[in-house]
């Protein structure tokens, strides 16, 4: 789709014939927040195909964007970072003060020092110190992360025969995971994931739990310049790019923000598919490995991140008839593209969703993002084989928001499941020492680190070597914190 510098004709009325993709005519900005456009968000992408490739959206009341849902437009526009740049310092509504500072779209968008919201160099030395560090991950030491992150949290369900997996497992789980990977000696954990947990939130408390996050995150990033470790928080610190206090907690913030958020949306999107659509779960039982395909389907579908990316255009340009403004905000809809009608090929095995974005932002987590999902959800069945959800699929409730395609509760039941750990953290037995149709095919290397696993490859090393008798008082207090005492 062209993208031009002022045309030489007006923008189109809303579904005019002569430029519409054939949908009904919208009447106006579609808003993309409220329960109606998270109850049925595609239909709102269908009437805003009527418009082009580009629509004009509201994406909060009083904050206008335009919301590109064509695919190959999307891609255009994400790879073209000279006209259509992310930093938000060119939004000239929030310059302006049209758009107000306490507006609740603008802590996503607003510019902080990190790779998201930059360009060029400054975008690059972001860029090289966050995907050098994660380059550094162990997958095999993040799988096992993941696996006793997960175990802990089944122990604080499974007897009971019933759960939120929302909140009791996919919420929790990368809290877990990302406390570790970031290095966190017991003295801080607690505080770390509950500062990480109200930052999410978005929650009453969220001032009084960022001061915390950023005080604990100080702390912690002061005792890793002293005793360093094999963990994100040392890597990052040790990067030549020699980020300061402020850019570190700008970047351990990113990492905790786009990383903790989608992930947890994405193990539940894939378990919804799992648990009610014949495609995938049908029979658990029946000794197919459905995981990856559920996790592209959801990636494909219900994108965790459904519509960001924001870009502010140098110079007003028309993009397929819509007139976008100098410095108004571009947004892509990952949800939309990837659903264009456009699209033919198969999808089956097929990973070109947008769903991680692409061009020079492209989310550079992809692999680790992937890991710490399918291992999410595969240790979830194989523990919990005959779950199954309490409520009608089609009666499952979605969080209203612009920016994500996130469920608001996941309710489940299954035949209870004995704890695997007993009350100080000490492995019990192993529940499924032969493993299941989930995992069968899995590698034995990745349920533990393997021989060849460098050392130091994570902060977690000191901890290995008696896989069942492993001491966790700092999860005995987050397990405490959980159960409301
Ligand atoms: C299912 C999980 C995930 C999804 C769907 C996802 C999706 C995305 C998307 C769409 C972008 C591009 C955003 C934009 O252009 O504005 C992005 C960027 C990013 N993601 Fe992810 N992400 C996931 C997991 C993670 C994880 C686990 C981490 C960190 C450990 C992470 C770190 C980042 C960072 C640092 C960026 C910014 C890159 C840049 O602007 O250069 N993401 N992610």
């Amino acid at each position: 789709m062209p993208i031009s510098t002022p045309d030489s004709g007006p923008t189109p009325p809303p579904g005019c014939p002569a430029h519409s993709a054939g949908g009904p005519a919208p009447v106006g900005p579609e808003s993309l927040y409220g329960p109606e456009f998270a109850a049925n968000p595609s239909a709102v992408y269908a009437r805003l195909r009527a418009y082009g490739p580009v629509a004009p959206v509201e994406i909060s009341p009083g904050v206008h964007a335009s919301l590109v849902t064509s695919y190959a437009t999307a891609l255009e526009i994400m790879r073209n970072t000279e006209t259509f740049p992310r930093d938000p310092r060119r939004w000239e509504a929030l310059n302006d003060g049209t758009v107000p500072m306490d507006s609740p779209v603008v802590p996503m968008m607003m510019y902080r020092p990190n790779p998201m919201y930059t360009d060029g160099e400054e975008h690059e030395r972001y860029r090289g110190a966050v995907s050098d560090t994660l380059n550094r991950l162990n997958p095999h030491a993040l799988r096992t992360y993941v696996e006793e992150s997960a175990d802990l949290l089944i122990d604080l369900f499974g007897p009971e025969g019933q759960a939120e997996l929302l909140s009791e497992y996919c919420a929790r789980l990368p809290l877990l995971v990302f406390n570790q990977l970031f290095g966190c000696p017991p003295e801080l954990s607690e505080k770390l994931v509950k500062g990480m947990a109200s930052l999410l939130d978005a929650s009453e408390d969220a001032v009084e739990a960022n001061a915390v996050l950023v005080e604990t995150l100080l702390a912690l990033i002061t005792l890793k310049r002293t005793e360093p470790g094999a963990d994100i928080t040392s890597w990052l610190l040790a990067h030549p790019a020699r980020l300061n206090d402020e850019e570190m907690i700008s970047q351990l913030i990113l990492l905790t923000g786009a990383g903790v958020e989608p992930v947890k949306n994405l193990i539940c999107n894939a378990l919804r598919l799992l648990l009610s659509d014949d495609r995938f779960g049908g029979d658990l039982s029946g000794g197919t490995m459905p995981v990856d395909e559920a996790l592209d389907e959801a990636l494909w579908t219900d994108p965790p991140i459904a519509n960001y990316a924001t870009h502010f255009p140098v110079r007003d340009v028309t993009i397929g008839g819509h007139r976008v403004a100098k410095g108004s905000p571009v947004l892509i809809s990952m949800a939309a593209a990837n659903n264009d009608p456009q699209l033919v090929s198969d999808r089956r095995g097929n990973r070109a969703h947008l769903a991680f974005g692409a061009g020079p932002h492209a989310c550079p987590a992809k692999d680790p993002a992937r890991i710490i999902a399918s291992t999410a959800v595969e240790k979830l069945l194989d523990r919990v084989p005959d779950i199954e959800l309490t409520v009608d699929p089609g009666q499952l409730q979605w969080r209203p928001g612009p920016f994500h395609r996130a469920l608001a509760a996941l309710p489940v039941r299954f035949p209870p499941v004995a704890a695997k750990y007993d009350a100080t953290g000490v492995t019990a037995t192993d529940q499924n020492p032969g493993g299941s149709a989930w995992n069968s095919s899995r590698d034995p290397s990745t349920s533990a680190l393997s021989s060849s696993t460098p050392k130091g490859a994570t902060s977690t090393e000191k901890e290995r070597g008696s896989a069942n008798a492993v001491q966790r008082p700092w999860w005995n207090s987050l397990i405490a914190w959980w159960r409301g005492r």
